[in-house]
């Protein structure tokens, strides 16, 4: 037999010689019943000792990945060699960057999508907050929390959806989350099983994709048009479907009303549930508002999911979830079974936060902000940038969307505002059954007014020095 060991240095020669026999067993390259070099031929061809030969020799025998034979030589043992299968937990690459750890940014200017301004956030009052709710702990012997949540915080969310999103839910609606990524997969923990189908729109938000790929679904991407996902493309086997109807994810447009009423009624039809994720719906500037999705559902059937992740900030990790009243015992099950709870000390101290009036004193503040910001990225794109970019206006959210016109290579686009440090982020890769389309989704909210105007003027000066792209975004 003909095998190939590197050693590296000489330290650790047995560990080195060992790890790579085992590895070549069990992935297969050294077959079952073959016959190994003798230790003595084994160390004179590697320059080592024959002790360190008979070393590795004797572990992986009494391992059990050898079967030395006396007087015919040491064999590979049967049975052992793995072939790789995709763990689909791992496999689901529907995510691609999203799931790695966000990298801190490199470059000075940043339209990253569904970053807020910290830089603003009322940290005294947030302070206070904290120290009341470290003063509440004390009092307490240590104990585990009801897994819905805080009572406190399932009031103060409940009357929040009741003033901001005129939805009628009371506190024992509410189940709080980490984050609405939890909230995405407590729902697919209890609707799901494998082979299910669940359809969401096409681009889309490769989190939750990933999140049902890894429960075993077979997710089918849904075009979505001026009026946000076509209902008559619903794959009619849909067990779930997922939409952002307060602000598409990633293009920005809200699902009109007659599609609210068609994506009702199919999925009552077929018994279907529907995952309405208004993520950043609170941060509304032109138009009348549209209700949640949620408020039209006579049939019980949304599960309505927000988070805290734009309006305070994503590391807070603090979502809820307003399901259909037969699916929530489960799911405050499942919440239970997943992590018991979430942190009594946030929790406590984001209630006390939004029922002294600070939540609503930094949202307010917060939408004077976004809004002068979403202004000047607007005229930039109606004024100077208008020869390359048409924007898709949304009504809604803390970031805008923008398509390319024909003929402009949007990763050569990123990769030239990259070299200038502005991090621009491309539209193509959240398209998964359509043909990409390109275009640039601009996150507007962790940048100042300034910053947002000097990255765009440095936009206008790349844009016409950058290539077509023969077909392909
Ligand atoms: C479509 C969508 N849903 C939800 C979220 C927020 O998720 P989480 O609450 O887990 O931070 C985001 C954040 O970017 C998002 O874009």
């Amino acid at each position: 037999m003909d095998i190939h060991l590197r050693l590296e240095g000489r330290r650790d020669l047995s560990g080195q010689i060992y790890r790579q026999l085992r590895a070549g067993i069990v992935d297969g390259r050294l077959a079952a019943g073959e016959r190994l070099p003798s230790s003595r031929e084994l160390a004179d061809r590697l320059g080592v000792s024959r002790q360190t030969t008979l070393d590795v020799f004797e572990r992986l025998s009494a391992e059990g990945f050898l079967c030395p034979r006396p007087g015919a030589g040491t064999f590979v043992a049967p049975g052992i060699a793995r072939t790789a299968v995709p763990n689909p937990a791992i496999a689901a690459d529907g995510a691609g960057d999203w799931l790695q750890p966000e990298a801190v940014p490199a470059h000075s200017l940043e339209f990253r999508g569904g970053v807020t301004d910290k830089r603003v956030f009322p940290f005294t009052a947030w302070r206070r907050c904290v120290n009341h709710a470290l003063r509440v702990q004390a009092r307490d012997r240590g104990h585990y929390g009801d897994p819905a949540g805080e009572d406190e915080l399932r009031l103060a969310v409940s009357r929040y959806l009741g003033f901001h999103r005129a939805l009628s839910c009371t506190p024992d609606d509410i189940i709080i989350t980490h984050g609405a990524q939890q909230a995405l997969d407590l729902i697919a923990r209890i609707v799901l099983r494998p082979g299910d189908v669940v359809a969401m729109e096409d681009p889309g938000y490769p989190p939750a994709r990933a999140c049902y790929e890894a429960h075993g679904a077979a997710v089918v991407g849904v075009p979505v048009d001026d009026e946000g996902i076509v209902v008559d493309h619903l794959p009619p086997q849909a067990r779930l479907v997922y939409v952002t109807p307060s602000h598409q994810f990633p293009l920005g447009m809200p699902l009109s009303l007659p599609r609210r009423i068609a994506l009702l009624e199919w999925a009552q039809q077929r018994d279907a549930i529907i995952i309405e994720d208004d993520y950043d719906g609170e941060f509304r500037f032109e138009g009348r508002a549209l209700e949640a999705l949620k408020n039209l559902d006579r049939a019980d059937r949304v599960v309505y999911v927000g988070t805290f992740s734009k309006t305070i900030f994503p590391e807070l990790r603090i979502g809820y979830l307003v399901p259909p009243r037969t699916l929530n015992p489960s799911l405050r099950r499942s919440k239970q079974l997943a992590d018991w709870h979430s942190a009594s000390l946030t929790q406590t101290a984001l209630a006390k936060f939004m029922l002294d009036g600070d939540f609503a004193r930094h949202l307010r503040r917060m939408h004077g902000l976004y809004r002068t910001r979403r202004q000047i990225l607007l005229s930039h794109l109606r004024q100077d940038l208008s020869p390359w970019l048409t924007p898709i206006v949304p009504i809604a959210g803390i970031h805008l969307s923008a398509m390319l016109k024909p003929g402009i290579s949007e990763s050569g686009l990123l990769a030239a505002a990259a070299a200038q440090s502005i991090g621009l982020y491309g539209i193509a890769g959240f398209y998964r059954a359509g043909p990409p389309q390109a275009g640039l989704l601009f996150g507007y909210g962790g940048m100042a007014d300034d910053e947002i105007d000097a990255a765009l003027s440095t936009l206008a000066t790349i844009l016409p020095h950058v290539g077509g792209y023969g077909g392909q975004p």
